[in-house]
């Protein structure tokens, strides 16, 4: 739509005052949208900039003679196309150069070759750069004339691109008109990209609603742009970045591309704040390292750092070699996405019966690494990606995130591939498999008779942050648990060397430290001992927890729901755990089998013994408590570093007194000494 501002109208007063409301308020909207979408300050409340949005809207319907190509009415798209117009680029649009090194090299070589081109000798100085951010999206040309967006384009093949202007044109953060004094022609080329939550929020809605989704942020953003029906690439939410530019006319050029980025940032224009000025190779490399660093936590996708010579002057002299500057270089970072077909899908049962589906994959580096597994968490997710034995997919590993299928591409999957179907019976041993209608996991319902979960649990055991037994490892409690040497954690203290010498890759010395690992472990503590039972829920800290809490093993076993609950760290899923645990008498049997085979620990740890408030100090117990047993009271003090003693005296710190407590309290009182009830006991026992 593009109405001359005054065609059939005569210019009259009243005319004239519309026109003047009409220009304020857009010229009002349009520094709300900067102030938004580009510098990320909202200025006013969605509401007031909506009653502005709409007095624009009735007084442009009251008066279209008077409606402008600039105004933010015009964003929202016209017509489907039946084909985008190509546009010729009068400054072509170049690429840059790749250092594929993911190393160091790639900053050095780039600045090296540069000295040698402008003939500088090592006792020049360092050659000033510009180090900015690799957008992962689309590139796109936008050519302003006096001011006013007339044009965006993307690259083509870079003298000839597509018009994209009705598309380009919904992107709120580019200005449809320049601020300040604007030069007669003005070309700028950045990227179009799609946010990280826009993504997020977009994919999760389509999902809601039950359609397609969109693979990542940078498909979203060139799918969106190249979108004929202007209609819907104006729902995409997409974002700009301006990094350097096309043709110009009527500007003085300033003489860095740094002096360029700012004045393009003062006409209004989106640039991204992570760019520095810099010099030589150690200083690109800095840029390299704290963008690395950064990268996960940006809430766009880069695929690396562009490096650019920053005096316009200097990259005139350096020019181009075909297609690409001299003076700039993308150095990239390892790619987080890749392709690969699914070769299997594995179902994995984990230590409490636990079904895992894992995609084996045709090996692919990604992230830097080679990836061969992925994830695929539960039956769910199988169903909602939709991936199937044969097909492509596209894995992502970014940063050490493990790896995960981010979609399959059904159009490149073989004719008649069956959909994946979970097993009813587990692929180990033959057990039902249970899903109750609320979770998400399936499990094995074998518990410790299916070997697959006794292996994990005897690796669980035997693990380091547990018993810490060096040299049990998978391959190893693969055949023990396979000929039967093993079944439970306490068959492990009856291995004898004779049983080891006739297992696969076991040398005689290998034979012995291993018995002596597993002599040694007998000695642990009750916080290693509690964590390696293996029980649901129960992790590191929570054990921890437990042990500092009840000081005895005896006293743990002793507890019921209500008083777990008491641990900090312990809620009503982790009691429940627990009191399940050591309901089952073949659980019982084992731990009993494991302190006869000589398993033990000390009281917990001296250190928190130092700390507490109550080391050294003596308690004197009378009366019932309210949640525990005196037992366990004086479990919880001893392990806490204080005495437990039978009778008061005038050495007696405490007296932890329950109810229907007798002649102890009377004395206490009579001796000045301390009384506490259970809460108060526990609160001294925490601080
Ligand atoms: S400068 C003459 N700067 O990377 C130099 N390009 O091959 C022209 N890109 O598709 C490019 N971020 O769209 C430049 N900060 C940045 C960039 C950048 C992303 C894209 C560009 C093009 C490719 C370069």
């Amino acid at each position: 739509m593009t109405v001359p501002a005054n065609s059939a109208t005569a210019a009259t007063p009243a005319t004239d005052a519309i026109a003047g409301q009409l220009a304020a308020l857009r010229s009002e909207i349009a520094r709300h949208d900067h102030a938004y979408y580009v510098l990320d300050q909202p200025r006013i409340p969605d509401a007031e900039y909506d009653r502005l949005f709409r007095e624009l809207q009735a007084l442009e319907a009251a008066h279209p003679e008077h409606i402008t190509p600039d105004s933010p009415t015009r964003r929202v798209g016209g017509q489907p196309l039946p084909q985008f117009e190509p546009v010729r680029h009068v400054v072509p649009m170049l690429s840059i150069r790749t250092e594929t090194d993911t190393e160091a090299s790639g900053a050095r070589s780039f600045d090296a070759r540069l000295r040698k081109e402008l003939g500088l000798a090592e006792s020049d100085p360092a050659i000033e750069y510009v180090a900015e951010l690799k957008f992962d999206g689309l590139a796109i040309n936008l050519r302003y004339e006096q001011g006013v967006l007339v044009q965006a384009a993307t690259r083509g093949d870079g003298s000839t691109g597509e018009d994209v202007t009705q598309n380009i044109r919904t992107i709120r953060g580019i200005p449809l008109r320049l601020q300040g004094n604007a030069p007669a022609l003005l070309e700028v080329r950045g990227e179009v990209y799609m946010s990280r939550p826009d993504f997020e929020r977009y994919n999760n809605r389509q999902r809601a609603l039950g359609r397609v989704t969109l693979v990542n942020p940078r498909n979203g953003a060139a799918g969106s742009v190249r979108q004929l029906d202007p209609k819907i690439a104006a729902q995409r939410p997409l974002s700009f970045f301006v990094y350097g530019l096309g043709q110009t006319a009527g500007w003085p050029l300033p003489a860095t591309h740094a002096a360029v980025l700012d004045a393009l940032a003062d006409f209004g224009l989106p640039v991204c704040g992570h760019r520095v000025v810099t010099h030589g190779a150690e200083g690109l490399l800095n840029f390299h390292e704290h963008i690395r660093a950064l990268r996960n936590s940006l809430p766009f996708d880069i695929d690396g750092v562009v490096y650019k010579v920053n005096s316009l002057a200097l990259q005139q002299q350096l020019g181009f070699i075909t297609r690409e500057p001299r003076w700039a270089v993308a150095h990239k970072y390892p790619a987080e996405e890749a392709l690969t077909t699914v070769e299997a899908i594995d179902i994995q049962v984990g230590r409490t019966g636990a079904l895992t589906p894992v995609a084996r994959l045709q090996p692919v580096f990604v992230g830097g690494v080679t990836v061969t597994n992925a994830t695929l968490h539960n039956e769910d997710e199988i169903r909602r990606k939709d991936v199937r034995v044969g097909d492509t997919v596209i894995v992502r590993r970014a940063g050490d995130v493990i790896p995960e299928i981010v979609a399959s591409l059904p159009e490149r999957r073989p004719l008649l591939t069956p959909e994946f179907i979970m097993p009813t019976h587990c692929p180990v041993c033959g057990s039902a498999i249970e899903k109750p209608a609320d979770e998400a996991v399936a499990r094995c319902s074998g518990g410790l008779y299916c070997p697959a979960q006794r292996k994990r649990a005897l690796l669980h055991f035997a693990s380091r942050l547990a018993l810490d037994i060096e040299g049990l490892g998978d391959k190893l409690v693969e055949q023990l648990v396979d000929q039967n040497l093993v079944r439970t954690p306490a068959d492990i203290y009856r291995l004898t060397s004779a049983q080891l010498a006739g297992l696969e890759r076991m040398a005689e010395k290998s034979a012995g430290n291993l018995l002596a690992a597993i002599a040694q472990s007998r000695q642990t503590t009750l916080a290693r001992f509690v964590y390696a039972l293996g029980i649901r829920n129960v992790g590191e800290t929570t054990a921890k927890a437990l042990a500092r809490y009840f000081g005895t093993f005896e006293a743990l076993l002793a507890a019921d729901e209500e008083t777990l609950f008491k641990v900090p760290d312990v809620g009503p899923i982790v009691a429940a755990s627990l009191v399940h645990f050591f309901s089952e008498p073949h659980n019982l049997e084992v731990i009993a089998q494991l302190q006869a085979a000589g398993v033990h620990w000390s009281q917990e740890p001296a250190a928190a013994q130092v700390e507490s408030a109550i080391a050294g100090k003596t308690f004197v117990l009378t009366g019932t408590l309210p949640n525990m047993t005196r037992e366990q009271a004086r479990a919880l003090i001893e392990a806490h570093g204080g005495k437990v003693s039978g009778s008061i005296s005038r050495k007696t710190d405490f007296l932890v007194a329950g109810d229907e407590a007798g002649s102890k309290l009377d004395k206490a009182q009579a001796l000045g000494v301390a009384v506490l009830d259970e809460s108060q006991l526990m609160e001294l026992l925490q601080s």
